[in-house]
């Protein structure tokens, strides 16, 4: 049997350059001989898109109520689990994730305010111990990730659409999060260019993943 893969998250605010930096540590792995699934969540299989559009969704006078937030998240972290991760962790494939569980933490526990406990609980229950073996959180302040998700241009979703104090909360909750688990969670300082973040980025992987084997 195949021994099993390795399950990396990239984590942080909007703007922040996860899904710039996925790229780099995809090509960095499988230039290693590594089978790698890249994917993201909330999502990652076609009926968890669909729940990430439910809750990306702006329009509608109907807001969203947290608790229903919370709920849809872990709806479709189970269904990515169950379809996409575990068997690929399971024959052997590393998984590189744009975004997990820390994000619940940090949007629907810093941000939008439900206890810490609470979500632990759904942790469990849908992940059934199973947790990242490496997280890079990229980390910047707030106002110049903002300025980076203004340049991108597109629409803004219902999360980019939440005001200044709801993104650093979050940061925070990120922060604080890495603080207590600071040998799976990796701070990278995102407020840098792109070569000196994918160096920092790259050095992290060199070190983890020598370590692991
Ligand atoms: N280190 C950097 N310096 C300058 N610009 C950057 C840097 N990293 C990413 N960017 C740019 O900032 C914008 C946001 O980057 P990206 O989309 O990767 O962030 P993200 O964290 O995935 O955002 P979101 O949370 O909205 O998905 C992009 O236009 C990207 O090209
Ligand atoms: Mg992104």
């Amino acid at each position: 049997m195949a021994e099993r893969g390795r399950f990396i998250t990239l984590e942080g605010g909007e703007g922040v350059g996860k899904s710039t930096n996925l790229a780099r540590v995809v090509e960095w792995l499988e230039a290693r001989g590594l089978e790698v699934v890249q994917t993201r969540e909330p999502g990652g299989t076609p009926r968890a898109e669909a729940i990430r559009t439910l809750l990306l969704d702006p329009a509608g006078d109907e807001p969203l109520d947290d608790d229903a937030e919370l709920l849809l998240v872990f709806a479709a972290r189970a269904q990515h689990l169950a379809r996409v991760v575990r068997p690929a962790l399971e024959r052997g494939a590393w998984v590189v994730c744009d975004r997990f569980t820390d994000a619940t933490f940090a949007y629907q526990g810093g941000g939008r305010g439900i206890p810490a406990p609470r979500i632990a609980e759904l942790e469990r229950f849908v992940q059934q111990g199973l947790e990242p073996d490496l997280t890079l959180l990229l980390d910047m302040p707030v106002e110049a990730a903002q300025r980076r998700v203004a340049a991108r241009g597109g629409e803004r979703d219902r999360f980019e659409r939440e005001r200044a104090d709801f993104f650093t909360a979050v940061r925070d909750a990120y922060l604080a999060r890495a603080a207590a688990a600071p040998r799976r969670i990796a701070v990278i300082d995102a407020s840098r260019d792109l070569a000196a973040v994918g160096e920092q980025i790259r050095a992290t992987l060199a070190e983890r993943v020598a370590a692991w084997r």
